[in-house]
């Protein structure tokens, strides 16, 4: 019993001294660790005190037990704590600082284009329609006036998928067909923006994925006068209020009359030359009066309706814009190039 009493006595003003958490985890291997700390090998000795005294001494060596155990844990509790304060005086947290703005993706060249051609038609009351990308030879060409074997289906050099008559649009001209069956009889006003595909050899000026907004206005009563007025809106929107534009004879199957728009570009502009070629007009779309086949494919009666379309290259313009030089960098993320804009 009185080497017990010692033990706690000694163990105890040991522990008080211990100063710093190197010296708590000594105190530990010598009172507490199992087997041979001398507080375990005390509890242990129960076994060889006499019967009348073991149980009065095996529940005394286990309050010394218990009792050291608490008091270790709550050292090394606070010394922890003192280290911790130590550790924040030495380096000072400033909270006050500001903080480090974390990096923000954007919008790709693409999409911001895209946002802002759709903005200025959605003005002009035209809503967006989504078309797919994987189209029947049927949509992509037949209804669109071109049967099998029509020479102009070469216009397009076409993706085909391993499925017979399925294929990769090659315009977005194929969503006129899917508005117009969706929608008729009655009036259209939509932009068919997304994705088409070529079989083009890659260069710096071609690539096989590109994006077009096709426009198609159908009504009882639309003529020429208002394809030009809304491309004339358009050009002004997107290139600045004093354009003009100009059209000129062009073909499509699956548009008669056909033209092609351009936009003329200011001469006192130093990329004046660059973009247009030196002859200040830059081409923006073709674009015509929907044929009348085209318009019976799509369930109206030409007899009574009529209407136009156009389809611009969303890249070609924002590479003209940019003076981006090579056509590869759109789809090559690149983050050099698409951080600029
Ligand atoms: N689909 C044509 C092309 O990709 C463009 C176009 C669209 C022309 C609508 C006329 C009308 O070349």
């Amino acid at each position: 019993m009185t080497d017990l009493d010692e033990l706690l006595s000694r163990a105890q003003s040991e522990l008080a001294a211990s100063s710093d958490e190197a010296a708590l985890r000594a105190w530990h291997k010598r009172y507490l660790h199992k087997p041979a700390g001398e507080v375990e090998v005390a509890v242990r000795a129960v076994s060889s005190v006499p019967g009348d005294k073991r149980k009065e001494y095996g529940q005394k060596a286990n309050q010394v037990k218990t009792a050291l155990t608490q008091a270790y844990e709550q050292a090394l509790d606070a010394e922890k704590e003192k280290a911790l304060e130590a550790s924040l005086a030495a380096t000072p947290l400033d909270v006050t600082l500001p903080g480090r703005t974390p990096a923000v993706g954007r919008l790709h060249p693409s999409t911001q284009a895209l946002r802002r051609i759709a903005g200025i038609f959605a003005e002009m009351g035209f809503q967006i329609f989504r078309s797919r990308e994987v189209e029947d030879d049927e949509l992509n060409f037949g209804l669109l006036n071109m049967p099998a074997h029509h020479p102009a289906r070469d216009m397009w050099d076409t993706l085909y998928t391993t499925t017979p008559g399925v294929l990769l649009r090659t315009h977005t001209s194929p969503g006129q067909i899917h508005v117009m069956r969706q929608v008729c009889p009655k009036p259209i006003r939509v932009i068919l923006p997304g994705m088409c595909y070529r079989k083009e050899q890659v260069t710096t000026r071609h690539e096989m994925m590109f994006n077009q907004v096709e426009g198609l206005a159908v009504g009882e009563r639309i003529t020429l006068a208002d394809l030009k007025g809304t491309l004339l809106t358009f050009a002004r929107r997107m290139f600045g209020p004093d354009r003009q534009i100009r059209i000129r004879s062009s073909y499509f199957p699956f548009t008669e009359p056909s033209i092609e728009v351009d936009v003329d570009w200011p001469r006192d502009d130093p990329n004046c030359d660059r973009l247009t070629k030196g002859t200040g007009w830059l081409e923006i779309a073709g674009a015509g009066m929907v044929h009348p086949t085209v318009l019976r494919n799509g369930g109206y009666d030409p007899a009574k309706f009529s209407g136009f379309a156009f389809g611009m290259g969303v890249e070609r313009t924002v590479m003209l814009l940019h003076a981006i030089d090579d056509i590869r960098q759109f789809w090559r993320n690149d983050l050099r190039f698409l951080r600029q804009f």
